[in-house]
């Protein structure tokens, strides 16, 4: 009986996965992620996703569960959900969804019927996946009407009015995964409100930076806000749903489709529309990041994110590199490699080489395929939260472009690997974080 026995370390119970997980520690502490959707966790939120949570069923909602036993897990949800109540200043929240798509489909499930028309920001153009692409369910089951960018990168929103009046969508989505900019959320609800759709925010992306203060807020604009909970507010993997009206009461037959009932809606939407048992452990790691979004640190970190973004931004700018709207306003950059002279892919394989993680990405307009688009993604909050600043960031933007710029050049990869290594070395990732 393993759970009978006296505790092992991992190490003895399952020497692969120990060595993997070593390996991937390794790798974290030598290297500088800069894939902008990645951060890190505080030990604390790594303690509580990886608690005995993980062993208890709780399908329903605090106080209306179809399992016994769930005096903690009812305690424990409602503690998640109270804090992000207090943070958001919103009357409902469901902190069940397994991940930030999830929450995205239980928007559509619960607002929209199949066929129905939406729209949301092309991938092409930096959109997410669930925003309308057309492999993904969002374009299956619903009807998608794309829209984009405009010649300097930001959103045209003179185009997504007249788009918007021409098609008559049922919802309309504001956030993306590649999109440099603040967003104009009060410019999306009017639009909305003018051919009468719901107006849905996913602010994964930028949840961290909304809750510091540092972009505004779409609460008071947006019907529906959807989230991941492991970008910038540095939680577990899982997502989030805000929104106001009606108390919620999934246990009675379904409502009908309107702002009044929305937390109803959303609520039966995941449960039992979408997923079984929440994961408590989950949520566990989330009401513990949504107690550490609150504190200074946390304002004062984000801060350093979009102020680090902004020096690369420009070292890079001024080394002649082509930036999608001229720079940014956020923690990512997103960069057309290809005036000099490489893909996505190669720019992305000439930083690895050197220890920064970067993903390839399209821009707008891209003439190449998805699978080897022109350009790259780089993201500051992990340098942030490793405890960098405005002097780091001018050192890695001066290394980002010396690598990219003479990319056939030993001695200069050489020098660069260098200064990278120094400097995740000075920065010690987990410092205290130990593994047996
Ligand atoms: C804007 C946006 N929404 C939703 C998601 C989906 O999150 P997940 O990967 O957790 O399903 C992402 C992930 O990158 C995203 O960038």
């Amino acid at each position: 009986m393993i759970n009978n026995t006296k505790q092992k370390p991992l190490s003895r119970v399952d020497p692969q996965v120990f060595g993997l997980l070593k390996k991937e520690l390794e790798r974290q502490r030598r290297g500088l992620e800069m894939i902008p959707s990645e951060s890190y966790v505080s030990p604390a939120v790594l303690q509580a996703m990886g608690s005995i949570f993980t062993d208890k069923y709780s399908e329903g909602y605090p106080g209306k569960r179809y399992y016994g036993g769930q005096t903690n897990t009812d305690k424990l949800e409602s503690l998640a959900i109270k804090r992000a109540k207090k943070i958001f200043g919103v009357s409902h929240v469901n902190v069940q969804p397994y991940s930030g798509s999830p929450a995205n489909l239980a928007v559509y499930f619960a607002l929209l019927e199949p066929g129905d028309k939406f729209m949301g920001l092309d991938l092409r153009q930096g959109g997410h996946l669930t925003h309308g692409w057309k492999v993904n369910f969002s374009s299956k089951f619903y009807r998608s009407i794309p829209y984009g960018v405009g010649k300097d990168g930001y959103i045209d929103f003179d185009q997504l009015r007249q788009q918007a009046k021409k098609e008559r969508p049922k919802l309309i989505w504001a956030g993306a995964t590649a999109y440099p900019r603040e967003y104009d959320y009060k410019s999306f609800a009017e639009i909305a409100q003018e051919v009468g759709a719901f107006f849905a925010a996913d602010i994964a992306h930028v949840i961290g930076l909304i809750i510091a203060g540092v972009h505004a807020s779409p609460v008071g604009h947006a019907d529906v806000i959807t989230s991941t909970t492991h970008k910038t507010l540095r939680g577990p993997r899982a997502g989030i749903i805000l929104c106001d009206g009606q108390p919620s009461n999934p246990l009675k037959p379904a409502p009908k489709i309107s702002k009044e009932y929305l937390p109803t809606l959303i609520d039966r939407a995941i449960f039992p529309g979408l997923q079984g048992g929440p994961h408590e452990h989950t949520i566990a790691g989330i009401a513990v990041a949504l107690k550490e979004a609150q504190t200074k640190d946390f304002a004062k970190s984000n801060q350093m994110i979009v102020k680090t973004a902004k020096i690369i931004a420009q070292k890079l700018l001024e080394e002649g590199f082509n930036l999608v709207s001229g720079g940014t306003d956020n923690h990512l950059i997103l960069m057309d490699a290809t005036n000099k002279g490489l893909s996505g892919q190669e720019a992305e394989n000439r930083l690895e080489k050197v220890g920064i993680s970067v993903n390839k990405n399209a821009v707008p307009g891209d003439p190449r395929p998805p699978y080897s688009p022109s350009g790259i993604r780089l993201g500051t909050p992990c340098l942030v939260i490793r405890g960098m600043a405005e002097k780091e960031a001018k050192i890695i933007g001066g290394v980002i472009s010396d690598v990219l710029n003479n990319h056939k050049n030993p001695a200069i990869l050489a020098k660069n690997k260098r200064i990278m290594r120094d400097l995740c070395a000075k920065f010690p990732l987990y410092p205290g974080l130990k593994i047996d």
